[in-house]
């Protein structure tokens, strides 16, 4: 396969229970360093397409390249090693409420945080140093050992981006990572994974919402309607016709912005 693809996806279908058709013939190439932004209805498939692609699900049909190896054909050490090369973003956050940030950064490393209470001290210096950082480079200094519960949602959820960086991902999958937030701190979230993206030169897949969000931070969009992949192109390409191709002829954006 050609060089630079992050992703290839081919033929990708899903059914769960052997009745419920959430993808369909996905075909979709993401290069390297891309931020891709995934536009969909609820129930679109959106999730189901990003959980697909670090196989948290099994497809029913097609296959997937991560990085030039199929992810799909991997298991044991192989699974494991290509996993790791991918960090999931969820619109939960999925950190531990009632530990500190740093411990929730550090039990990223683990994949069991539930089990671990205040481990701090227990993991290696170099590691813990790493999570300051990591928690520094999210703009959390100084509040490491803050309980996760008393830090507000955009922070919690720069807690779970902190957790991310610490797997040295090469590719992150955002699934709306700011649809729980107020929306006057979904930049503040966005923006840290913009900075992985241009900085890092991390390849990021993210589905959102917001238009205003995904004209600000995609370089490329598709979109998902009842499971097809039914549009692709540039962000300034979407307008009133291709939202209605999307979202269907009943909607409007739910945006003041003029798309
Ligand atoms: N674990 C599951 N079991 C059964 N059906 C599911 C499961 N996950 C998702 N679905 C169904 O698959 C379709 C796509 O869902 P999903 O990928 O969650 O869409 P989106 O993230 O765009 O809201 C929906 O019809 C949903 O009900
Ligand atoms: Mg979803």
């Amino acid at each position: 396969m050609s060089e630079g693809l992050a992703i290839r996806i081919e033929g990708l279908g899903k059914v769960f229970d052997g009745r419920i058709r959430a993808l369909s013939g996905i075909d979709l190439e993401v290069r390297e360093r891309e931020f891709l932004v995934v536009l969909g209805l609820s129930g679109s498939g959106k999730s189901t397409l990003l959980r697909c692609i670090n196989r948290l699900i099994d497809p029913t049909e097609g296959r997937i390249w991560i990085f030039g190896e199929e992810i799909t054909a991997a298991k044991g050490a192989q699974l494991r090693r290509l996993r790791r090369q991918i960090a999931m973003i969820f619109q939960q956050f999925n950190i531990v409420r009632r530990h500190s940030a740093v411990t929730n950064v550090l039990s990223g490393t683990l994949g069991r945080a539930s089990l671990l209470p205040s481990l701090f001290l227990k993991f290696p210096q170099s590691e813990q140093e790493r999570a300051v950082a990591a928690l520094e480079r999210v703009g959390l200094g100084g509040r490491e050992r803050h309980r996760a519960d008393t830090l507000s949602g955009g922070q919690q959820q720069r807690v779970a981006i902190a957790r991310a960086l610490l797997q040295e991902p090469k590719l992150i999958l955002a699934d709306e990572p700011v649809a729980s937030l107020d929306p006057a701190l979904r930049h503040s979230v966005m923006r840290h994974i913009e900075a992985l993206n241009k900085d890092e030169g991390l390849t990021v897949v993210c589905s959102l919402h917001d238009v205003d969000l995904v004209r600000r931070y995609a370089t490329r969009v598709v979109a998902l309607r009842d499971g097809h992949l039914v549009w692709q192109g540039r962000p300034h390409d979407l307008n009133r016709d291709t939202y209605k191709e999307i979202y269907g002829t009943e909607a409007e954006p739910a945006t003041n912005a003029t798309i």
